[in-house]
């Protein structure tokens, strides 16, 4: 038995920490085991390096920012990951090593291809099942709007940056198909719900297509 891993991605604003609770609860009305992650964090570990990523006000060169991200998606796939999905576990997770690769080797620079070596060796060949990337080009995007918080370290970044993280998200859909589902995430969020359960619903065990 093994379980399916989900994983949602986009720019700032783009609504994808709503739509994966959605799917999570949507998934827990079917009655299928699901644990609901985000990146970075999701363990201890992981909501620490979150922090000292995100929150500190201090220097953080290109390669440190990239590495403390694989760092907290090693812990991630060790500890919570491999384990869930090994029993039969769905997880649903609010970015994952697509979030590097688009942030650190496209908008940061570092190459999306060493980036991607990095993810293969930090996730051992994991893979997510299917992605949603939710389409929102970074002009139009909420940075931090209704986040009743001051912007974090990456969403105060200039919007060329946040361009060039758009930019390597397209590249990624265009590459894999197969795997990537583009959503206009400018529609609304019961829409956007429903296309995403059209897909998930054909992975259900069983045959069970509700
Ligand atoms: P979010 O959970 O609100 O999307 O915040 C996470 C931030 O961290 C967001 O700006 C994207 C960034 N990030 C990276 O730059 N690289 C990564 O690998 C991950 C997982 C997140």
């Amino acid at each position: 038995m093994k379980g399916c891993l989900i994983t949602f991605e986009g720019g700032e604003g783009c609504g994808k920490t709503t739509q994966a609770r959605r799917l999570a609860a949507r998934l827990e009305r079917e009655g299928l085991p699901f644990l609901l992650q985000r990146e970075p964090g999701g363990t201890i570990l992981g909501e620490t390096l979150r922090e000292i990523v995100l929150r500190g006000d201090y220097p953080m060169a290109p390669w440190a920012e990239a590495l403390l991200m694989a760092a907290a998606r090693a812990q991630m796939v060790e500890e919570v990951l491999r384990p869930a999905l090994s029993r039969g576990v769905w997880v649903v997770s609010d970015r994952f090593a697509d979030s590097s690769t688009a942030y650190q080797g496209g908008g940061l620079g570092l190459g999306e291809e060493r980036i991607q070596e990095l993810n293969l060796w930090v996730t051992g060949g994991l893979r997510p099942d299917l992605t949603f990337f939710l389409d929102l080009p970074p002009e139009e995007g909420r940075h931090g709007d209704g986040k009743e918080r001051p912007l974090d370290r990456i969403e105060r970044r200039p919007v060329d940056f946040h361009r060039r993280v758009y930019d390597s998200y397209v590249r990624l859909a265009q590459r894999e198909p197969e795997r990537v589902v583009r959503i206009d995430a400018r529609k609304p969020a019961d829409v956007i719900e429903e296309e995403v359960w059209d897909v998930v619903k054909k992975l259900l065990p069983g045959g069970r297509r509700v």
